[in-house]
């Protein structure tokens, strides 16, 4: 489009890791809140997605979990990052969904981050997880390697301002930018129907800026922003790139991982989405 403006945006991070290696852990001592509280030796059940201002910077993290039922869902978070932090519990090693998760970031071409967690455990082993790892070519700087490693105990809260300045560190490498005067266009993260509000979908903004009252095709459903609400529920009226969003007016739930795309009227939204229904 004519007129564009790159400017820079906020890093989107995706965490990913083992199950019960401490992922949703590390996110909730970074927010400061106590999510996890309530699925204490659970599972994850849905990706989210949170914005996240710090003295560091602003960051963009999307949860995933680790249970190997969720291939799928570490899959399509490896595509929307530009950062994975691959958690990896000092105490237990690298396990399957840990080369997994290496698997995915390395198919999307995106760089690693390792934050080694549970280093207050008494039996934590912090050389074995970089000799596991540098055995999958993530060998850490201090050893002659590429790969930026974090120390972090989410449960005594140390070392996450580290992991924050890290995250920022290699995000400023990566050059990050967008276009907020374009139409927007980004991916859901997650899709429900909820009672009274409809189908409602989480979505990050990847280019162009979200606003109320805009157009939109995703998946095969189309509709128009009734509503949005940023991560802490607050109603807003436009989300800039690397932002998530829950948009209302949906004409279905849609996938995760479908792209969702402003249109320029009703008109073209229905063509298209009922073009896509039909494949
Ligand atoms: P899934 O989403 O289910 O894959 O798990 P997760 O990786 O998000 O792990 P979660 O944050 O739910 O933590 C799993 C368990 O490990 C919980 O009981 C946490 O309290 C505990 N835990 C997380 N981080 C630490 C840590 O740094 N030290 C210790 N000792 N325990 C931790
Ligand atoms: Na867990
Ligand atoms: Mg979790």
């Amino acid at each position: 489009e004519e007129g564009g403006e790159m400017q820079p945006r906020s890093p989107v991070v995706t965490v990913m890791g083992h199950v019960d290696h401490g992922k949703t852990s590390i996110l909730d001592a970074i927010r400061k809140t106590d999510v996890a509280v309530g699925e204490a030796g659970g599972i994850t059940q849905h990706i989210g997605a949170y914005h996240v201002r710090s003295s560091a910077g602003d960051v963009t993290f999307v949860d995933t979990p680790g249970h190997a039922a969720f291939t799928e869902m570490r899959s399509r978070g490896a595509q929307i990052t530009d950062l994975v932090i691959l958690v990896v519990a000092a105490d237990d090693g690298v396990m399957d969904q840990t080369r997994e998760a290496i698997n995915h970031a390395q198919a999307a071409g995106v760089p690693i981050l390792v934050a080694v967690n549970k280093i207050d455990k008494p039996n934590a082993d912090i050389d074995r997880v970089k000799r596991e790892l540098s055995d999958l070519n993530l060998a850490p700087e201090d050893w002659g390697g590429q790969t930026v490693y974090c120390e972090t105990s989410a449960k005594k809260n140390i070392g996450i301002d580290n992991l924050m300045e890290s995250i920022q560190l290699v995000a400023e490498m990566l050059e990050l930018k967008a276009d907020p005067t374009r139409k927007a266009k980004g991916r859901v993260v997650e899709a429900q129907l909820d009672k009274g509000r409809g189908a409602v979908a989480t979505v990050l903004v990847q280019e162009g800026t979200l606003n109320r009252g805009d157009h939109f095709v995703v998946g095969q459903f189309s509709g128009k922003v009734r509503a949005m609400l940023d991560d802490k529920g607050r109603p807003i009226k436009k989300a800039g790139p690397s932002i998530p969003v829950e948009v209302q007016g949906l004409s279905g739930v849609p996938s995760a991982g479908d792209e969702f795309l402003v249109v320029t009227d009703e008109k073209m939204a229905k063509s298209v989405s009922s073009a896509r229904a039909l494949k």
